[in-house]
């Protein structure tokens, strides 16, 4: 039976607050089918003052497709856990530094892209955030093709941008692929239009994994790519997500970038997240 559950719409860009739903719990279908209704309408949903231990997180996620396994590594060489902790801690002091471990998140991207299969849908779960700042923004990428002219839209459906870790690591100045990296994730190629399998409105697909346009002169192809971006990263188009302890925020990487905001002190302010992800489909 479906639970007193309550959808409000936050804006016309992106995203909806569910209310009135306990996630540690597991859902019955009827109210799972609402939420990914929800999803797919809004396309970043929003549950307050949740309590979720990782088992689950891992619980709820998996309702909605297959887990994804993270190909990344930790400094000491290790897998990534399933439910990955996204985090400004130093490893080893345990305290919050300005150059974590990885950077990337603050920078647009869908994840996963740098996959033939990337991710369908991500779970951040706020377990110590800053009181202000350190937001996630989410970039509707359905607006940002809607608001192309005619004669662009033509010249961008037969175009294929390849996407690689490689270039994601040197796109956002971190320290460069491993060989070994390189070996287990080659570029792969993925339209710049992508049909969004449920509702087939169309969303441009780039960011941060890409590395260039399919057969296009390098130079002509860093113009367009940056071109793009900044022209659909626009205020118009970005829904931005202030976190409080508690909450669980999921959103949909065929239609939107996202990107993590670095406006608090990161050496003074904890902010740590649990992130799981669903796998998705091979973009169209
Ligand atoms: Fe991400």
């Amino acid at each position: 039976m479906l639970v007193d559950m309550e959808i409000k719409k936050l804006n016309d860009i992106a995203g909806a607050e569910v209310l009135g739903l306990d996630l540690s719990r597991s859902l019955c279908s009827e109210t799972r089918d609402a939420i990914l209704s929800a999803f797919n309408e809004y396309h970043v949903l929003v549950f307050r003052n949740q309590t979720l231990s990782k088992d689950q997180q891992v619980n709820f996620t998996q309702q909605f497709g297959e887990l994804e396994e993270h190909v990344g590594r930790l400094p000491d060489g290790s897998r990534y856990p399933i439910v990955h902790t996204v985090t400004n801690l130093d490893p080893v002091s345990g305290k919050p530094t300005t150059a974590p471990h990885t950077h990337g998140n603050y920078f647009w991207h869908t994840d996963k892209s740098y996959h033939a299969v990337p991710s369908l849908m991500t779970l951040l779960y706020a377990v110590d955030v800053p009181q202000t700042g350190g937001d996630t923004l989410f970039c509707n990428m359905q607006l940002a093709y809607n608001a192309l002219t005619d004669p662009e839209k033509e010249l961008l459906k037969s175009l294929k941008a390849i996407h690689s870790w490689e270039a994601s690591r040197r796109n956002t100045g971190n320290i460069p692929a491993s060989e070994e990296q390189k070996r287990e994730r080659p570029p792969v190629s993925h339209p710049l239009v992508r049909t969004h399998p449920v509702t087939k409105n169309k969303s441009l697909y780039l960011g941060m994994h890409v590395g260039h346009i399919e057969g296009m002169a390098e130079e002509k192809s860093k113009r367009l790519l940056q071109n793009l971006l900044d022209k659909s990263t626009v205020e118009r188009n970005i829904y931005r997500h202030s976190w409080q302890p508690g909450d669980l925020v999921i959103w949909d990487n065929r239609c939107l970038l996202h990107k993590a905001d670095r406006n608090y002190d990161m050496s003074v302010h904890p902010r740590v997240l649990h992130r799981t992800v669903v796998k998705g489909t091979i973009p169209v």
